[in-house]
């Protein structure tokens, strides 16, 4: 058994997120310019090398293993890879195998996900309402994405949506949105914005909904009671008593979860990233492709880059003027 990944604070890395494109088949407002450009393929790491990685840090001590983009699914052979990471799951060192997805290519590759082990699928939507969502994800469809979601269930995969709160776009569908959830016992989640990536024209700090204003709108409807659980994410949960569904908060701005910060991300390009929000990272691609027999100098140079994991983010809405956003996207270190 080889020494498992302990960072600076004594936080044991047991998640780790890969984002395995930075394409993706919509252009979420407050994820993508319109005009993005992605990245040569040349770039990316390759399945097989992607499969190394993984592995590595599953020999490492990694549990949680979440394949994100971009869209995951839009990746040309990713079934596969999710096929031959199920190994992991067979052998019992991975515990968990799952993806976050927009939901477009659920319909099609549900059933494949489930038998290469996933059995929970976490699906972005912000909205119910078909022009709303063509709006805010520029060019998705909404029917296409639902049917991807029945899909994901009747495959026998547990869903949860993924709600970006957004002031004056999503605010009054909160209700319908939670109704909707509780009818199919679907989990949901709401997150704050972040400010990452291009802003463009949109009004970033403008759509900021704070959760705990979220929180109160909840409980002009509901009696809503905080759970004391966590769940390994960064996630805490309120209980609404009449329905009895739970509903998670992801507060990286009004609520700072780094304290137990258990994960570290892989870009589509072989970067580590110590934290969502710092741009603390270090290059796996030259240990893998300089290394393709040994995995030894891969190994070297992830330990290296825990040791760099900050305490916690630096997310600031004072810092968010035009000229001073954070340049990274979230396609790029995959959410
Ligand atoms: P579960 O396994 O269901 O708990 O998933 P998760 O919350 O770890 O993953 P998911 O992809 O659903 O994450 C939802 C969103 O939460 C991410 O896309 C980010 O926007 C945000 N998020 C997750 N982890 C972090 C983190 O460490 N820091 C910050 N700032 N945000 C995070
Ligand atoms: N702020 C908060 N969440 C974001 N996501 C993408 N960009 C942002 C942002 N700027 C979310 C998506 C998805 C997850 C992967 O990240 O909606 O749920
Ligand atoms: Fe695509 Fe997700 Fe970004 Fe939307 S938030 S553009 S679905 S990667």
């Amino acid at each position: 058994m080889k020494t498992p990944l302990i960072d600076p604070f004594a936080r044991a890395i047991t998640y780790l997120r890969v984002s395995v494109t930075d394409r993706c088949d919509f252009r979420c407002v407050y994820c993508m310019s319109e005009n993005m450009t992605f990245l040569p393929k040349k770039e990316l790491l390759t399945l097989e090398e992607l499969d190394r990685l993984c592995s590595t840090f599953v020999g490492l001590g990694v549990e949680k293993l979440r394949i994100t983009g971009g869209e995951p699914l839009v990746r040309k052979g990713i079934m596969q890879f999710f096929q031959n990471m199920s190994r992991h799951l067979d052998a019992g060192t991975l515990k968990e195998l799952t993806l976050t997805t927009n939901g477009s290519q659920l319909e099609r590759y549900a059933a494949d996900l489930y038998s290469a082990g996933v059995r929970r699928v976490n699906v972005s939507l912000d909205t119910l309402d078909e022009g709303k969502f063509a709006d805010i994800t520029r060019w998705g469809r909404l029917p296409q994405v639902l049917r991807g979601i029945d899909a994901a269930q009747a495959a026998g995969l547990r869903v949860k949506i993924n709600a970006v709160a957004l002031k004056g776009f999503n605010e009054d569908e909160l209700p319908a949105i939670t109704a909707w959830c509780a009818s199919r016992d679907i989990d949901l989640t709401w997150i704050e914005v972040m400010p990452m990536g291009d802003i463009g024209n949109e009004d970033r700090l403008g759509q900021y909904w704070s959760l705990k204003d979220v929180r109160a709108k909840y409980a002009e409807h509901y009696t809503v009671t905080d759970l004391a659980e966590r769940t390994g994410g960064p996630a805490r949960y309120v209980r609404l008593e009449e329905t009895g569904q739970k509903i998670g908060f992801i507060t990286p701005l009004s609520h700072n979860f780094c304290e137990s910060c258990n994960r570290v991300r892989v870009t589509c390009t072989g970067e580590i990233y110590l934290c969502l929000g710092q741009e603390d990272n270090a290059d796996l691609r030259a240990p893998l492709r300089a290394h393709p027999d040994d995995d030894r100098p891969l190994e070297d140079a992830i330990r290296a880059a825990i040791d760099l994991k900050p305490k916690g983010h630096d997310f600031d809405y004072s810092r968010q003027t035009l000229d001073g956003q954070m340049p990274r996207h979230m396609s790029h270190t995959g959410g």
